[in-house]
């Protein structure tokens, strides 16, 4: 059946302070799924996990079956890593996540790594989610001595370890090969692709780097079976979607919703609308790293596909009449991505706005590849004279040029995430930057 906005999977215990010890967890039916699946073929698992349609939470919806199929059948240590660094403006759900439920993560990773066999698994933690990290640990501790952790869990002869690691504050950390290198004591900068971490990852091993919530439903698909959990969503994306909405709406918040909500449903009905009683001017749907919705196109569904390939969503263009080309043929609208739902209403200084953004990825950009090192900045100098009226003749252009050039062009997508919404906001909302450039001229 597919899911209702009162389905709740992943955030079924939010509100309830008792899910967070073993004790309680273990009477809500906490560990009943891990001891299902410790009874199963590794195999019959990942069938599951491919038939339920489910697609990673993290950023980029990448089908989480097909992910950990890529893994060699003979590969002798292989590691799985949980990404919780949540850095990305806008999002703040994995924090929420593992506060309320963090015995379902440690339930979801160990029948995860029991399908990976994955002995040595890691949880890279944002540093400054000092609450969580307790939380985290005190669950682990507890897990350890009840034998959900450890060597022999449940006497079934499989070991696994979960260890907690914290970042140090680099938004980067959270790209999964700048995460491995972090984890390994290197300087936290992405890696080269290929080798995917699923071939080559932490310590060389083949490695799988999930999101919180990725993992928090894998128990759900072990206990009701992958076809139930295909049949919650829509399309290619199976089960319900956690979103955090935040910006000018009179109820911000992380909320769990069926993919089958649509944008404007979920500002008007589950966040309260917008604030003052205004209108919606854009709404950046998956984090400040995806081109923005203008306000007539939130009838389309906050689901994966749709959100990149609704035709109501008008395309991104470099320049009037210039379409985005991301190869093979496709154009760039938007993404889910990581959940951050960015509400601006119709008082928004939209390039204001953009010069903000951009300063975040200038800001953490890594520095190591030549178009993101330079053109973040650039493109936070020049956007930041034209939201403060100082623009010239020719910035929007040079802009979109930086963007574009930008774009495909660098080793990890901060570069895409400081390009696109450049793009977008300049696609939409043109008239606003013009209306600064031609105020600084007069
Ligand atoms: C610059 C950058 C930052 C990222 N930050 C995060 C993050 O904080 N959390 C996360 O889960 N994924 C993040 N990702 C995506 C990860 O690289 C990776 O795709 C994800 O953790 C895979 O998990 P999933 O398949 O469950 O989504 C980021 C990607 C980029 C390019
Ligand atoms: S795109 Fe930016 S953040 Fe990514 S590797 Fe290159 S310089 Fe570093």
């Amino acid at each position: 059946m597919p899911a209702d906005r009162t389905t709740k999977l992943v955030t079924a215990h939010f509100g309830n302070n008792e899910a967070r010890t073993l004790a309680g967890y273990e009477r809500m039916g906490g560990y009943q799924r891990l001891r299902k699946a410790l009874g199963m073929k590794a195999e019959d698992i990942l069938a599951e996990v491919k038939a339920s349609n489910l697609r990673g939470r993290g950023g980029a919806g990448f089908a989480t079956g097909m992910k950990w199929s890529f893994v060699p059948k003979d590969a002798k240590t292989v590691h799985l890593v949980c990404n919780a660094d949540e850095s990305e403006p806008g999002t703040c759900k994995d924090r929420e996540l593992i506060y309320w439920d963090p015995h379902l993560l440690i339930e979801g990773m160990v029948i995860s790594a029991y399908c990976l066999r994955a002995t040595h698994n890691y949880i890279y933690i944002r540093g400054e989610m000092m609450r969580e990290v307790a939380v985290l640990q005190k669950a682990i501790d507890e897990a350890y001595q009840r034998g959900y952790l450890g060597a022999n869990i449940l006497g079934s002869g499989f070991e696994c370890h979960l260890t907690v690691h914290r970042g140090a504050g680099a938004y980067i950390c959270g790209e999964e090969t700048a995460l491995l290198n972090s984890l390994e004591g290197e300087r936290g900068q992405p890696r080269l692709k290929p080798p995917f971490p699923a071939i080559k990852g932490l310590f060389g091993n083949p490695t799988i780097v999930n999101n919180v919530e990725t993992l928090m439903n894998v128990p759900f698909i072990v206990d009701q079976g992958g076809a139930w959990f295909a049949e919650l969503g829509v399309g290619r994306s199976g089960g319900t979607r956690t979103v955090c909405v935040s910006g000018h709406v009179n109820k911000p918040g992380v909320y769990e919703l069926p993919m089958s909500i649509t944008m404007r449903e979920l500002i008007d009905d589950v966040a309260g609308g917008v604030w003052k009683g205004r209108q919606v001017k854009a709404v950046i749907p998956g984090g400040t790293s995806m081109p923005p919705l203008a306000a007539d196109e939130l009838d389309v569904l906050c689901e994966f596909d749709a959100l990149m390939t609704d035709e109501r969503i008008r395309p991104v263009e470099v320049l009037p009449g210039q379409l985005f080309d991301m190869g093979g043929g496709r154009n760039l609208r938007t993404m889910a991505g990581s959940g951050g739902v960015v509400v601006m209403d119709d008082h928004t200084d939209i390039p204001m706005a953009v010069w903000r953004i951009m300063k975040f990825y200038a800001h953490e950009s890594c520095g190591q590849c030549t178009p993101c090192r330079e053109g973040t900045g650039w493109m936070e100098k020049v956007a930041r004279r034209v939201a403060f009226g100082q623009g010239k003749p020719g910035d929007v252009e040079l802009l979109a040029t930086i963007a574009h050039g930008i774009a495909g062009n660098t080793i990890c997508a901060l570069g895409e995430a400081a390009a696109w919404p450049m793009l977008g906001f300049l696609t939409k909302f043109r008239g606003e930057f013009a209306a600064k450039l031609a105020g600084a001229a007069a």
